[in-house]
């Protein structure tokens, strides 16, 4: 699996340096037969980019949509899912539109395209099942659901739920809080003085997707790596804090 969070078409330049418009697109997409070549028949890339807005006015960029199509059709990808990304913990802003004049909610996501040479590559949502709700658990006690037609037409029989998988399915929509306080990275740059990545993820994403994804001794790569949040994750563990 390739999953990456490349430098997003921000249209404030962040020290690491982005591409902006046009330029954006033909560079993004260019990593895309490099990204084919290492990938194996049933491998997935997935590719987080977060939300641009167009300079000086309340409205948001089409950039990274299109940056996204762009790359898909380039490289001839399968489109598997979209997945959206919720940062319940991310502070209000685009700042001027948001907490100044108040005329936009604060903008608290990123998207992610899961994407692939082949329709089926290599997928488990077994192994990122979800705690079943409390409701759920009454209704597994019970053994019983309310069956019947729902007003969308499904048709659920009595005993369509009420057998234990071992958890829920998670929907696409992933809630992620990215509020690192004291994780050992943060540790260890404090201990060594080396300032913070400004633009790290949540380690709870890329290792959603490890698991989804790949088996263990599968090779995941992150090409845009940066604080290699994914390596870590890899590890099965967070970066490393000590010298080595
Ligand atoms: C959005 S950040 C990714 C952060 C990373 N996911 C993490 O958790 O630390 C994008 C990263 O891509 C790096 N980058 C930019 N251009 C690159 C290139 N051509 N090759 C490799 N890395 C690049 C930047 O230095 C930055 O660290």
């Amino acid at each position: 699996m390739i999953f990456t969070s490349p430098p997003f078409p921000l249209n404030r330049k962040k020290k690491y340096g982005n591409f902006q418009g046009e330029e954006y697109l033909q560079w993004l997409a260019a990593f895309g037969p490099i990204f084919r070549d290492l990938l194996t028949d049933d491998g997935s890339i997935v590719i987080e980019l977060g939300n641009s807005w167009v300079s000086g006015t309340p409205t948001m960029s089409t950039l990274g949509l299109k940056a996204l199509m762009h790359f898909q059709e380039a490289n001839e990808l399968h489109l598997c899912q979209e997945f959206i990304c919720h940062n319940p913990a991310r502070l209000p802003g685009p700042a001027q539109w948001v907490t100044v004049e108040r005329i936009r909610l604060k903008d608290s996501y990123t998207r992610l395209w899961w994407l692939s040479t082949s329709p089926r590559p290599r997928a488990n949502n077994r192994n990122v099942l979800t705690p079943y709700s409390s409701s759920m658990k009454r209704l597994l006690r019970r053994g019983t659901f309310n069956a019947g037609r729902r007003p969308s037409e499904h048709v659920i029989n009595e005993t369509a739920f009420a057998k234990d998988l071992g958890g829920a399915i998670p929907p696409s929509v992933l809630s992620i809080p990215n509020s690192h306080s004291a994780d050992s990275y943060q540790t260890y740059c404090r201990k060594h003085g080396t300032t913070f990545h400004p633009a790290r993820m949540p380690s709870a994403l890329p290792d959603f997707f490890i698991r989804f994804l790949t088996v263990p001794r599968d090779i995941v790569l992150d090409p845009f790596g940066g604080s290699n949040t994914t390596g870590g994750c890899c590890r099965g563990a967070e970066p490393p804090v000590g010298d080595d």
